[in-house]
């Protein structure tokens, strides 16, 4: 077993100190967008190679300790090294154990563009450790509400349901407990009608993260906050198309804040329209074309993938002020 984890969790738990000791191949990294940097890959797989290298590669089992970036860089290592070999994730972020250690994506990023080179390498096990996961600081649950938002308003199934009726009294951690298992249940029933993203279904994943994407770019915003950004952004550019009802929009809404403690926000700064343009647009140059994919909310339950010109996106950022007219 090698074991790939986050260096963090050394500096905040005696306890991941005692356990990460059992393992005799272990490989820290230092978490965040910097280490799903590809140009930095080769000096990883050079390091990762000599530590396994008295390791039997064929019975070879990446274990990948940590937050979703750890995740997609272990395994994204594990499906390349040695033609792939096993992976077992241990999501230590709310986040990653409620989204990104399931479903099989792994990515690095290309030139600050995210999630430009990857595999489809599901993990063979993914181990959910209640209290590693309820120990984090409030900011990671609150964190990863974004992601439970966006697979709720997708699935919109009896547990939303449930939930959206509830009083409010639990905790973030304890929300995210209950609530996790019906959760990764909603995505894989959709990863499982397109595994590979080959028929487009699988898209409907990326509600809020067209220009989520965007928000965690330009300001550095973590995964989470920029994604429920990007939902808002969704929702609103959905009822401003007609494709969302004032009624649905303002239920959701009330679903996201009331339920999920979510807000819209705004940074202290707007971009310009260049800059938005330039990172939205930036994976899509090599493909030349000026549209993207983009999720639509028609109701709790029912998304829509259309085709939209990228400028129609950046006109709808100004409306919602994301692109200030002077920033322009
Ligand atoms: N592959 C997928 O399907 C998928 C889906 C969603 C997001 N992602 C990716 O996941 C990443 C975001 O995930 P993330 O927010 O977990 O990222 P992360 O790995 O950067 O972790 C966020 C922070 O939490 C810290 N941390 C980790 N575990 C902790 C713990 N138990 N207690 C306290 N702090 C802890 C980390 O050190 C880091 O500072 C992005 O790179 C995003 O692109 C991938």
């Amino acid at each position: 077993m090698l074991v790939i984890y986050d260096h963090h969790l050394l500096e905040i738990s005696d306890e991941f100190r005692k356990w990460i000791q059992k393992f005799q191949f272990r490989y820290p990294v230092q978490s965040g967008e910097g280490l799903k940097d590809l140009d930095q890959f080769a000096g990883h797989v050079k390091k990762l190679s000599q530590l396994a290298e008295p390791m039997n590669s064929r019975k070879m089992t990446v274990l990948a300790v940590g937050g979703g970036s750890v995740g997609d860089f272990a395994g994204f290592f594990a499906s390349v090294f040695k033609r792939g070999v096993s992976l077992i994730h241990i999501p230590t972020t709310w986040l990653a154990a409620i989204d990104s250690a399931h479903g099989g994506k792994t990515a690095l990023n290309l030139d600050s563009v995210k999630n430009q080179i990857g595999t489809f390498y599901p993990a063979k096990q993914v181990v959910l450790v209640r209290s590693v996961l309820t120990s984090q600081p409030q900011a990671l649950a609150q964190d990863a509400m974004g992601e439970l938002g966006k697979i709720a308003l997708i699935d919109g199934g009896s547990w939303v349901k449930r939930l959206e009726k509830s009083q409010r009294s639990q905790s973030d951690s304890d929300l995210l407990w209950d609530n996790l298992k019906n959760a990764i249940d909603a995505k894989m029933r959709v990863v499982i009608k397109d595994p590979v993203e080959s028929k487009g279904v699988r898209q409907i994943l990326n509600l809020g993260h067209t220009v989520g994407h965007v928000f965690e770019t330009a300001f550095g915003w973590s995964h989470g906050f920029s994604v429920a950004q990007g939902l808002f952004f969704a929702l609103e550019f959905s009822e401003h198309k007609g494709l969302l009802s004032e009624k649905e929009f303002d239920r959701a809404m009330r679903f996201l804040s009331e339920r999920l403690g979510l807000a819209p926000d705004r940074p202290q700064q707007a971009l310009s329209a260049k800059a938005f343009t330039s990172i939205l647009s930036a994976d899509k140059k090599r493909s030349g074309r000026d549209d993207v994919t983009f999720i639509f909310l028609r109701k709790f339950g029912k998304v829509e993938r259309r085709s939209v010109p990228i400028a129609e996106i950046v006109s709808e950022a100004k409306r919602q002020g994301w692109i200030q007219s002077r920033a322009r």
